[in-house]
């Protein structure tokens, strides 16, 4: 393992050596792999448990000072990878760590499609430190005009500027939007306009992630409120792939306005761009958990189980996906 330095980088001056591209896809793999044996069970909180059970355990072998800037949630209601636990060996490059070990607790627990596991590392302050609340979500992919869309337009201006910038009639623009009733009002002015919706159950970490490859996935911007950690590992992925993303907190009471506020968010009303949500270099991994459009679920066969992973680094704008097959020794799987 070659993880340089002492947390001032390595010697080419980033804090994320390119070996741990390697170290990452394991960490998400281990995670996809608990929750995989947990699919169509029904039970959210087993799947989850058991992705962050083994990402939190695989995370520990790395060498890194690794800090969790996105998690499970605070300390007094995560008791693993909560915000601001520590993982890694503790040598190594100081890093920030964003996890979401199971994205999409419920459609891993029906077994439907697009659960993934999810992490990005960072160096030391390169992640927002977004609280785990809502936030308003605008995301299309790369080759338009720094800022075509603007999460103050409405979706009417947004899709007319959008279909523009992208040379085609706006009835063939379409929209990925998380099927929620609160997105009643968007869907109904996405339609008007002539463009369509692409409803999602969950998952919206690949909903932002589908926009950069409109050609194959007929996805051209995702619109709406999701998690806010959730825009952050997206724009963690954007930062690599390029795309941009834009994203205003919704307090919902007082006490996510103070946790904001105690998170160092100081106008609770900012937009954020991709650049404040991933400000330095980034490594992002995904692992499929089920069956999904960007990635294939785990399959087990005997004593292996085969995963795919997308990893990517921003430094370099390589994206690699990794068919892995690990084989049980007792009753894990090891990579
Ligand atoms: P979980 O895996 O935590 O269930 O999140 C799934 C998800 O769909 C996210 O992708 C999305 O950001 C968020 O939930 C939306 O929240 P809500 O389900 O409350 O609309």
């Amino acid at each position: 393992m070659s993880i340089k330095g002492n947390g001032n980088g390595n010697a080419n001056g980033s804090g994320l050596d390119r070996e741990i591209v390697l170290e990452v896809a394991r960490v998400t793999e281990a995670a996809a792999i608990a929750a995989a044996r947990l699919r169509g069970r029904g039970n959210e909180k087993a799947a989850d448990k058991a992705a962050v059970d083994a990402m939190r355990r695989e995370l520990g072998r790395i060498p890194i000072d690794g800090t969790v800037v996105i998690g499970e949630g605070e300390m007094d209601e995560a008791p693993m990878l909560y915000i601001g636990e520590k993982v890694g060996t503790g040598e190594g490059p100081e890093v920030d760590i964003a996890v979401d070990p199971l994205e999409g607790t419920t459609i891993c627990a029906k077994a439907m499609p697009n659960a993934l596991a999810v992490l990005a590392i960072s160096e030391r302050g390169g992640l927002l430190h977004a609280p785990d609340m809502y936030m308003n979500k605008i995301a299309i992919g790369p080759g338009y005009p720094d800022r075509v869309v603007n999460l103050d337009a409405t979706p009417a201006e947004n899709l007319h500027a959008l279909a523009k910038a992208k040379g085609v009639p706006i009835t063939e623009i379409m929209a990925c939007i998380l099927d929620r009733p609160r997105h009643a009002e968007l869907i109904k002015a996405v339609r008007e306009t002539g463009a369509g919706v692409q409803l999602i159950p969950d998952g919206d970490i690949a909903g932002v992630i589908w926009t950069t490859d409109s050609r194959e996935t007929g996805i051209d911007i995702y619109m709406g409120s999701g998690g806010a950690p959730e825009g952050v590992l997206a724009a963690a992925a954007l930062r690599c792939i390029g795309g941009q993303i834009q994203g205003r907190l919704m307090p919902m009471k007082d006490e996510e306005r103070a946790r904001a506020e105690k998170m160092g968010i100081k106008d609770i009303t900012k937009i954020f761009f991709l650049e404040d949500m991933a400000s330095s270099d980034v490594v992002f991994s995904a692992t499929g958990v089920t069956d999904g459009s960007l990635l294939d679920g785990v399959r087990f066969r005997g004593d292996f189980a085969e995963t795919e992973t997308v990893v990517m680094r921003s430094k370099t704008g390589t994206v690699r996906r990794i068919k892995t097959t690990l084989r049980a020794i007792g009753s894990r799987f090891i990579g």
